[in-house]
């Protein structure tokens, strides 16, 4: 049988190339003992992915290295098994790369519940659920109803949960995005309080006007700029989840900012956030979010592109904003 998978050609400088990626066809091998073959169904695309393309050795995990298969979270259904473990048809999770099919002994395949779509296990019960819920829920401290939280990366497949979340809880939520089709879903169908557009709005203005008492809570997926003006703006004994700064991960040089003064004075907690920690924990997690999506507090979508060929070239639409929702690959 014949498979198809990405590699790593070179390292990017700045934004990712396609021509960064290579193309590989090959035979696969017959499986051995013990052996199970998995076909790919649904690929994550994460930001996290371009700081693997760094040589940064001292990351939460090593690079990829020039001539590996890309790595990548996916689900996948077992097509040929030779481990009693796992029969033909079971539904897997695993960081399978960017590979129509996946061969293992098994140890890193998470067999997943038959009465869930599929593509559910991307985005709400995926790494982005896991990682809205635990980064806002838990990673600091529980927040209260009537606190007001500030979320970047409002419309992304973190952000969209966390400010959905939030809401059921009771806060004031505050998104930024970067364009008015996400602005209008997230007020319109998700129900933010407030949703402010980076690109055509004054940020420092829209977040006075919005938060006039001071923010409590800052989910921060994207860096920069609106983690100034959130550090501005928060009140004495402020919480930050430090979640992602996207907006850095191209850079060729490190970036300089931002400015901390702010979180002395202001007693501010700031922590980061490694989700992968939390594995173990997930489907403890996960029943919590599902509990939300009963109740319809949660809605969620989407971005699917076709084929793994299409893999290089669609990463960008997380760096450039064009995607809207979760980021996949349907192989
Ligand atoms: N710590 C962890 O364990 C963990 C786990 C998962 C994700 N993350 C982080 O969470 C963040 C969101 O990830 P996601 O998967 O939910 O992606 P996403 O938000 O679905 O997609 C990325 C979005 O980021 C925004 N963006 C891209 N470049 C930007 C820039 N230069 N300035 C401002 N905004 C920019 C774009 O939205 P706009 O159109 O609104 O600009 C884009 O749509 C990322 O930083 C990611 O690294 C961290």
């Amino acid at each position: 049988m014949t498979n198809t998978r990405v590699t790593l050609a070179s390292r990017p400088n700045g934004m990712i190339k396609p021509t960064d990626f290579k193309i590989v066809q090959e035979d696969l091998p017959e499986l051995k003992d013990g052996e199970v073959l998995v076909k790919q169904v649904y690929m994550s695309l994460d930001p996290a992915m371009r700081g693997w393309l760094d040589e940064d050795e001292g990351s939460y995990m090593p690079p990829v290295r020039i001539g590996e298969t890309m790595r990548s979270f996916g689900i996948g259904i077992v097509e040929a098994s030779n481990n009693s473990a796992f029969t033909v048809g079971t539904r897997v999770n695993g960081m399978f790369g960017w590979s129509e099919h996946y061969i293992t002994t098994g140890e890193d395949l998470v067999p997943l519940p038959e009465d869930v779509p599929l593509e559910h296990f991307m985005g709400l019960l995926g790494l982005p659920g896991a990682t809205a819920y635990h980064g806002f829920m838990e990673l600091i401290d529980t927040p209260k109803a009537g606190e007001t939280v500030l979320i970047s990366g409002a419309a992304g497949s973190v952000g969209s949960l966390v400010g959905q979340i939030a809401k059921a809880e009771g806060l004031k939520v505050i998104g930024v995005t970067g364009s008015d089709e996400k602005k209008e879903w997230l007020l319109n169908e998700l129900g933010f309080d407030a949703v402010i557009n980076y690109k055509t709005e004054n940020l420092e203005e829209m977040v006075a006007k919005y938060a006039p008492d001071g923010i409590d809570r800052h989910f921060e997926n994207v860096g920069g700029k609106v983690l100034e003006v959130a550090l501005d703006n928060m009140k004495i004994g402020g919480k930050i989840t430090l979640c992602g700064l996207i907006s850095t991960y191209n850079d060729t040089e490190p970036s300089v900012g931002p400015h901390l003064v702010r979180a002395i004075a202001r007693r501010l907690t700031l922590k980061g956030l490694v989700i992968i920690d939390q594995q173990h924990r997930f489907g403890e997690i996960f029943e919590k979010l599902s509990a939300y999506a009963q109740k319809g507090q949660i809605k969620y979508r989407l971005d699917i592109e076709e084929g793994l060929k299409q893999a290089p070239e669609a990463i960008n639409k997380l760096f450039d904003g064009t995607n809207q929702g979760k980021l996949v690959i349907r192989i």
